[in-house]
């Protein structure tokens, strides 16, 4: 067997109300890949921070190459013993370019006072050779891509000495196409001997590079598995406890009562989207995906009045609309939950509960302005419970939740106004597999009872799950849909998402 390389003996870490990490153990070996699943706030996060000596365990040790560091393990200490955690943020410097984020650090840590710039070049690009990888050493930062940036974070972490890399969800951020790029990178640092160990939700992804699963469920450990001895649905099984069924959701667009909400006639938006038709009915879930750069988001911001058309009409409810701003289509009853979920809005420091009425909280004055309190917790109190946000108290700061808990009190904020029509830009990004189902449950619940919902996603698989019908775009265009999902293959629809175009143009 290899030599551990990192042990993590007996951990156990409390918050206030919540015993996040319970007696929890796992090794890593050398030149190993290891993935850390569990649901959301089982305390995946609590131990990477316990590891790089952001968070201090009430109990248990974290031993480096046999030498215990008990629970007073510094950042310091980690990285000199070759451990690297790349936080989600990837504490990279914007301004400076790929070469100095990726070799200054290391002279600065040497104490180098004169640096020496035609070195910090070669040693930015020497590394970034080593894992095959072509960008631009002279190019500032933020010109690049988020993988790229990864990929930069993993080559300042090799200039490091890294031994053990470890990343927190790395591929939430990043496309579907990017996540193969990273997982190359992966590849051939293993085969330098160098292990990782990474979070992810998505569980494909993780039968695709792991060697090692450790499956966690509310701070307890499950288990180790050979990733080979294990598949989707025994992962989930092991990480919920329950078993997932999906349920397709039918809706007719033709059929008779069928309600148009929000329709577009040939919509278009220069550099953007061309000749959108598209209608979305009261009580249908219908789905849009495309590469990145298709246009998908584009459309949706123009649906949302935050950017207006070139030309073409939108209709609400049958009467063509122009709206000026996101005031307009919410003032119509849309709502919209964009992609990125950083500029969300949530505040952190107010408590879950502020966050998902602020949306509301008009509607619920009475006479002078006073608002009408009991009104009030009624709301918070049924998104908690419907959505599942695991908490102790709606009254703590949104910051004290785990990610996917975040996500959720996002998709609360924006339902809470109880809107006509639905704009989802990825609503489960960072959501556990059995988490996800369930809002899935609760968004087909809404449709029923008469919302329409546009589903936006880069996974094909979600939106066959939850959708009755989908629609691909590609380079601005709305190139397919498909009806009866049940009926349809999966790869049929991915190999039109990824078709390269033909000359249909041309003509
Ligand atoms: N600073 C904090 N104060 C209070 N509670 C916290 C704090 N940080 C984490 N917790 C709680 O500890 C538990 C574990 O959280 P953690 O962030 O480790 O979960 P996670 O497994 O990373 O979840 P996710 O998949 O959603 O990212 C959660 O119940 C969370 O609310
Ligand atoms: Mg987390």
């Amino acid at each position: 067997m290899a030599e551990a390389l990192l042990e993590v003996r007996n951990i156990s870490k409390a918050y206030i109300g919540v015993q996040a990490l319970d007696d929890f153990s796992i090794t890593i070996c050398e030149g190993e890949v290891h993935c850390l699943v569990g649901e959301n706030g089982s305390g995946k996060s609590t131990l990477i921070k316990s590891i790089s000596g952001a968070v201090q365990p009430d109990a248990g040790e974290i031993v480096i190459d046999g030498t215990s560091y008990g629970t007073s393990i510094t950042a310091i200490d980690a990285i000199r013993q070759g451990i690297e955690v790349i936080y989600q943020d990837l504490s990279l410097f914007p301004n400076l370019t790929v070469a100095e984020n990726i070799s200054l650090t290391g002279f600065i840590e040497e104490g180098k006072r004169l640096t020496n710039w035609k070195r910090v070049r070669e040693i930015a690009v020497q590394t970034l050779s080593q894992l095959e990888e072509e960008i631009d050493v002279e190019l500032p930062l933020d010109r690049l891509s988020m993988a790229q940036r990864q990929i930069v974070a993993i080559s300042r972490a090799l200039t490091k000495g890294a031994r053990l890399i470890i990343m927190d969800e790395p591929t939430t951020a990043i496309t579907a196409e990017d996540v193969a790029r990273l997982f190359n990178v992966v590849r051939r640092l293993n085969a330098r001997g160098v292990s990782m160990l990474f979070v992810s939700h998505k569980l494909d992804e993780v039968f695709q590079i792991a060697d090692t699963v450790t499956v966690v469920r509310d701070g307890k450990k499950v288990g180790d598995y050979d990733a080979k001895s294990l598949d989707e649905t025994e992962l989930t099984y092991l990480m919920t406890g329950e078993m997932l069924e999906y349920k397709p959701f039918e809706f007719d667009p033709e059929g008779e009562g069928a309600r148009s909400l929000l329709e577009a006639r040939g919509l278009s938006r220069e550099n953007q989207y061309e000749g959108i038709d598209l209608a979305i009915h009261a009580g249908e879930v219908v789905g849009l995906t495309g590469l990145v750069g298709s246009g998908r988001t584009e459309l949706a911001l123009s649906l949302f009045g935050m950017t207006l058309p070139d030309s073409g009409e939108i209709l609400f409810e049958g009467t063509p609309v122009k709206m000026r701003g996101p005031e307009d289509a919410k003032r119509l009853g849309i709502s919209y939950l964009p992609e990125d979920r950083h500029g969300q809005g949530l505040f952190e420091d107010q408590t879950i509960a502020d966050n998902i009425v602020i949306t509301v909280v008009d509607r619920m004055k009475r006479f002078f302005g006073i608002i009408d309190n009991n009104k009030r917790v009624d709301t918070w109190r049924s998104w908690i419970e419907k959505l599942k946000i695991k908490t102790p108290s709606a009254l703590h700061a949104v910051s004290t939740l785990s990610g996917g808990n975040q996500q959720r009190v996002v998709l609360a904020k924006w339902l809470a106004p109880e809107p006509k029509v639905f704009l989802i830009d990825g609503p489960t990004i960072g959501v556990d597999v059995l988490s996800k189902a369930r809002i899935h449950d609760v968004i087909q619940d809404l449709a029923r009872a008469g919302m329409g919902v546009l589903l936006i996603s880069d996974e094909v698989s979600e939106i066959m799950q939850v959708c009755s019908r989908a629609l691909i775009m590609r380079r601005g265009r709305l190139v397919a849909e498909f009806r009866n999902l049940r009926s349809i293959d999966e790869a049929e629809i991915q190999a039109v998402v990824a078709e390269p175009d033909t000359s249909e143009e041309a003509s």
